[in-house]
């Protein structure tokens, strides 16, 4: 099937695109806020996605349009400049990394689409930046190895972009594997992909409120974990087991404790986690979804009231396995496990129950497991 991206650079260009990429979003299962901790995450690629559609230039530059901001951005792919507008800095950014490894990148121009919610939580950035990095992979002949793109990906977002994310985000979208959610080991990037338990729907609840300061928080998160590692003696809580922590406690002040109890704890979970879902347990899996919302509500303290009661009003409906806060916290959006035969009475419910309570509308996708950034076969 022909993506409508390739029939709107037709139209444009008037012939067929040479490539046309796809990078997708992500939602987390478990393992929050472990991943700039070297600890483990277990998130799956969801078919929300970045869509470029592109030919190549031989002056290195990029033209790029967005389809729905009806903006079009120029830059030099060598030497890319910081400027309006402000969606174009992923990809800027992204081909400053790339290059900072010597390789020389070929210029392309063409159109982008996107149907990932930009600040809900679902990485609409990381999906701009794979697309980015698997067009330029593309035009210039760079082999594509998804983890080595993953890290350049997050070095864009960090240093060009100037947010401090761990690598979660941008692995996800490079590694993502159709109908599987993939545990990642943040220290080394290992992969394992595990297939979804059959019979269930992966719902994403977005509780429609943003928090500003996110940034600000999660820096203070990372921080204090940090300093628990430091007082441990470690590189990362990663290296800390529960046991030591508890033998231990005396060491860090009460609020330090509760932030590296909820990491090491949910690394254990986020293991756990695989493991069920490996058995095709989705209850287990559900159970321990609930605990890291528990544990991220109160240890870790990046929940929001929004947050809290979409996660109750959904783990008290039949059908539902499990259900946590999901990304970095604060308000976005909250995941969980379903009966994939309840899927649609599930979200219709939620959403009636979440407007009576909180009186907002939330958005709710159900979503399959999709696969990572890839050149799209559109013959
Ligand atoms: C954000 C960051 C990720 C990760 C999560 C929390 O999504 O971008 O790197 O730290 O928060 O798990």
């Amino acid at each position: 099937m022909t993506p409508p991206i390739a029939a709107a650079f037709q139209e444009r260009f008037g012939e067929p695109p040479e490539f046309v990429v796809r990078a997708p979003g992500r939602v987390n299962l478990i393992g929050e806020h472990t991943d700039y901790n070297d600890g483990f995450v277990f998130p799956l690629a969801i078919e929300r996605a970045v869509w470029i559609a592109l030919r190549m230039r031989t002056d290195g530059q990029v033209h790029v349009t967005s389809l729905s901001l009806g903006e079009t951005a120029t830059f030099d792919a060598a030497h890319p400049e910081r400027g309006e507008p402000a969606w174009a800095e992923y990809l800027k950014g992204s081909a400053w990394a790339m290059q900072a490894t010597g390789q020389p990148l070929v210029g392309w121009e063409g159109v982008l689409t996107s149907d990932v919610p930009i600040g809900a939580g679902l990485s609409s950035s990381a999906a701009i930046e794979l697309a980015t990095m698997r067009a330029f992979a593309a035009t210039s002949g760079i082999a594509w190895e998804p983890a080595t793109m993953a890290r350049l990906a997050q070095r864009a977002e960090n240093e060009w972009v100037g947010v401090n994310c761990g690598i979660m985000d941008q692995m996800i979208s490079a590694v993502g594997k159709r109908g599987h959610a993939v545990l990642i080991d943040c220290r080394s990037l290992e992969t394992r992909a595990e297939p979804l338990p059959s019979g269930t729907s992966v719902v994403i609840l977005d509780t429609a409120t943003r928090r500003g300061l996110v940034d600000s928080l999660y820096n203070e998160r990372r921080a204090q974990c940090e300093q628990a590692a430091a007082t441990f003696g470690v590189t990362a809580l990663r290296d800390v087991t529960l046991a030591e922590l508890t033998a231990r406690k005396g060491e860090l002040d009460p609020m330090t404790f509760r932030r590296a109890r909820h990491v090491v704890s949910e690394n254990e979970r986020t293991l756990a986690a695989a493991a069920a879902m490996r058995a095709g347990d989705a209850r287990e899996l559900g159970r321990l979804m609930n605990e890291s919302h528990a544990s991220l509500r109160d240890d870790f303290e990046v929940s929001s009231e929004a947050l809290d009661i979409m996660v109750e009003i959904a783990q008290s409906r039949t059908g539902c396995h499990g259900a946590r806060m999901t990304g970095a916290g604060f308000g976005g959006c909250a995941v969980a496990l379903v009966d994939a035969g309840l899927a649609g009475s599930f979200a219709t419910e939620v959403a009636a129950r979440y407007t009576e309570r909180s009186g907002l509308v939330p958005m709710i996708y159900v979503t399959g497991a999709s696969a990572g950034a890839a050149v799209e076969d559109v013959k």
